[in-house]
């Protein structure tokens, strides 16, 4: 390395910065989410020198990616050079805001290679990979052939151009120690979204957070089978020239558990342009409902004693872990409420959904046939209503109106009758839309039984679980998760694991309000910045200090307070709740990760940056920047 610096704005630099996740252009959770959000402002701030590197998806390519023909020489050639010894590379833009480069490989392309590369893994580190586990194959595949990437760009580029690989979560982890291993001259960032071992501790429900600095961190891996995992994810991050995570409460986390403390917490943003609307959020909510309640119509067809105008729709929604998710504290809360409801005389009917994806097998015809048979009623009454229309037309040219009672034809009665009596049913509108493959042995479902929230007539809290996430082309409910968001009233993500926590964030930019937990980043996040976070629609519910039946009834109570809000009330709640949206953008947020890439860069080459001051680097300029954001958006309100 050449460089060196004297002095001055270290922005003139720009890095090549290349950032690895499993989930780019390839949605699971969370992490597809800070990746795709963030691109436009890292776009803006690094230009054509930002580079996503992921694992090639067909379908998420077809849908997702334009797929180009490489724009800088050095990475056409690097390309051109890895595709001629057989690796399938694929280069396009991403079809997002901030429109990013994305470079996906393929790891089926090198399969062959797998045990070779296991052994190499093994010789330069002592990490043993030689268990059967598809998920931990893929990784080292994905890291190798990362890695070979980043060395080849390294040899074609400037000698002094600085580069700099950012990887993601233990997936990704293999390519940075593969850097390390080789010695390439690339500074290098590992995020962790989380910790393996807290993700197996909390969902085998052991007491985490009192225990955290007790575990022996080798032998609970190894219990879990996970200790091959365990081994490259803190491998990853003991190597990695500058570890971030995404909050605070995962950064104790990851010291006990991972033996480091973080550099930098990087805390997670979102685009809050893509969101917002304006002042529209509050008619979009309204259209949004009345696409809700056209499908609660045919879910409760024949069933349907409760008005639409006094329904509150709940839900909780996000990868299936029961307890992690809160989808336990969830359901035991909903139990109490239906009777808080019932024993208070309420008017109000809460509807709640749980979204979170299992294996079934297709819908259960008991909601498809409900949701038909509200269709062909719709239909039906649509087409009397244009006949009495007509007649209404006929009869006022005439000058004359039309006596009620002829308005309805027999033929017409007849079959409206027909519909109404085919609309009855015995059993009572089911809690799941789907067929689950594991009904018996389903956590929800069991919940849900124990508690005996049937949806029946009398319970004031009726259950919707739907075991895959939403999307446009569903055939039963067909709505985009956004929109379904800002239909509901009230998004709840009582957590007990949940290192950032995505979805109380996104309800948060649509001015929805959520619930969350002192043990959600998000949560702790939003409570350390405002003064009275559940004014604003964000209710915090305590799980670190409180017992679990305690806790359990604060969020019974904080669901009980919030039928007893008046719809001005809630008009009201909402209009605080978008206002926090600023706080939560990356726009603002970005900066953390600008800071941590440039220390990275600082710890990889010292020597450069010798004469550099932090006010130098801007990197404290940035971060006062941000500070005095938050710190206003936090106040000012
Ligand atoms: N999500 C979705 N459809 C759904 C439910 C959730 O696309 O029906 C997305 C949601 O928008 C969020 C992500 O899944 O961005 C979940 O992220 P989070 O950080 O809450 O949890 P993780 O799954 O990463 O643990
Ligand atoms: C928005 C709309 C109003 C509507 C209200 C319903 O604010 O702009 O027209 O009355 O939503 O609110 P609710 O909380 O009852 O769904
Ligand atoms: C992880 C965490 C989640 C976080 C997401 C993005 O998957 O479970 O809490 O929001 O990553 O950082």
């Amino acid at each position: 390395m050449k460089l060196q610096l004297t002095g001055g704005d270290v922005s003139g630099l720009r890095p090549y910065v290349f950032e690895t996740a499993w989930e780019v252009v390839n949605k699971v959770g969370g992490i597809y989410t800070v990746i795709k959000t963030k691109a436009g402002v890292t776009v803006e701030e690094l230009g054509d020198h930002y580079y996503l590197l992921g694992p090639y998806n067909e379908q998420s390519v077809r849908t997702e990616v334009e797929v180009i023909q490489p724009e800088n020489k050095v990475i056409a050639d690097v390309v051109a050079s890895m595709r001629e010894k057989g690796v399938k590379v694929i280069v396009g833009r991403w079809l997002i805001d901030g429109y990013p480069q994305v470079i996906l490989f393929d790891i089926n392309s090198h399969r062959h290679a797998l045990e070779a590369w296991k052994k190499e893994l093994w010789d330069k580190t002592h990490i043993s990979t030689n268990v059967v586990d598809s998920e931990t194959d893929n990784a080292i595949l994905f890291g190798f052939i990362v890695t070979w990437f980043l060395s080849e760009f390294r040899q074609r580029v400037a000698e002094d151009a600085l580069v700099i690989a950012h990887f993601h979560e233990w997936l990704s982890a293999v390519g940075l120690i593969m850097t390390k291993m080789k010695s390439l001259d690339v500074a290098t960032l590992f995020t962790t979204h989380a910790t393996l071992l807290g993700r197996y501790l909390c969902a085998g429900q052991v007491d985490f957070y009192n225990n955290l600095p007790h575990f022996d961190v080798d032998k609970e891996a190894g219990d879990r089978g996970i200790y091959h995992r365990y081994c490259l994810e803190r491998a990853g991050v003991s190597l990695a020239d500058i570890f971030t995570t995404v909050s605070q409460i995962t950064a104790v986390e990851a010291e006990h558990l991972l033996k480091k403390k973080p550099d930098v917490v990087t805390p997670n943003g979102l685009n809050v342009v893509q969101f917002s609307a304006l002042h529209e959020f509050q008619n979009l909510h309204a259209k949004s409902k009345d696409k809700i309640h056209e499908f609660i119509r045919g879910h409760f067809h024949g069933h349907f004693n409760f008005k639409l105008d006094k329904t509150l729709y709940f839900f909780i929604a996000g990868r299936y872990e029961y307890f992690n998710k809160g989808a336990d504290m969830f359901i035991e809360s909903l139990a109490r409420l239906n009777y808080m409801l019932q024993s208070s005389g309420s008017d109000y009917t809460v509807v709640a959904f749980i979204i979170m994806p299992t294996k079934t097998n297709n819908f259960n015809v008991d909601s498809l046939k409900s949701q038909a048979s509200t269709k062909q009623l719709r239909e039906i009454v649509n087409h009397i209503q244009g006949k009495m229309g007509a007649k209404l037309f006929e009869k006022a040219l005439m000058g004359e109106i039309i006596d009620g009672k002829d308005l309805l034809d027999k033929d017409d009665f007849l079959q409206l009758k027909r519909c109404i009596y085919a609309a009855q049913r015995p059993q009572l509108p089911p809690v799941v839309t789907h067929n689950v493959v594991d009904s018996d042995g389903d956590l929800v479902l069991n919940h849900i039984r124990r508690v005996r929230l049937f949806n029946d007539h009398n319970d004031r809290v009726k259950v919707i679980f739907h075991p895959e996430f939403l999307s446009p082309t569903n055939a039963l409910f067909s709505i985009d998760y956004e929109e379904f968001i800002r239909g509901c009233h009230l998004g709840v993500f009582p957590s007990y694991y949940e290192p950032w926590g995505y979805t109380p964030a996104e309800c948060t930019v649509m001015g929805i309000p959520s619930v969350t937990t002192n043990l959600s980043g998000f949560g702790s996040f939003m409570g350390e910045h405002l003064r009275d976070p559940s004014s604003y629609g964000i209710y915090i519910v305590d799980r670190r200090y409180k017992g679990v039946d305690e806790s359990i009834q604060e969020l019974a109570d904080i669901l009980f307070d919030f039928c007893k809000m008046s719809r001005r009330q809630r008009i009201i709640q909402r209009n605080r709740t978008e206002r926090l949206s600023d706080m939560l953008d990356w726009k603002s947020l970005g900066i953390y990760y600008k800071k941590a890439r440039y220390q990275a860069l600082r710890k990889k080459h010292p020597e450069a940056f010798l004469l550099l001051s932090d006010e130098d680097t801007g990197v404290s300029i940035f971060f006062r920047m941000v500070s005095a954001v938050v710190f206003a958006s936090t106040y000012s309100y």
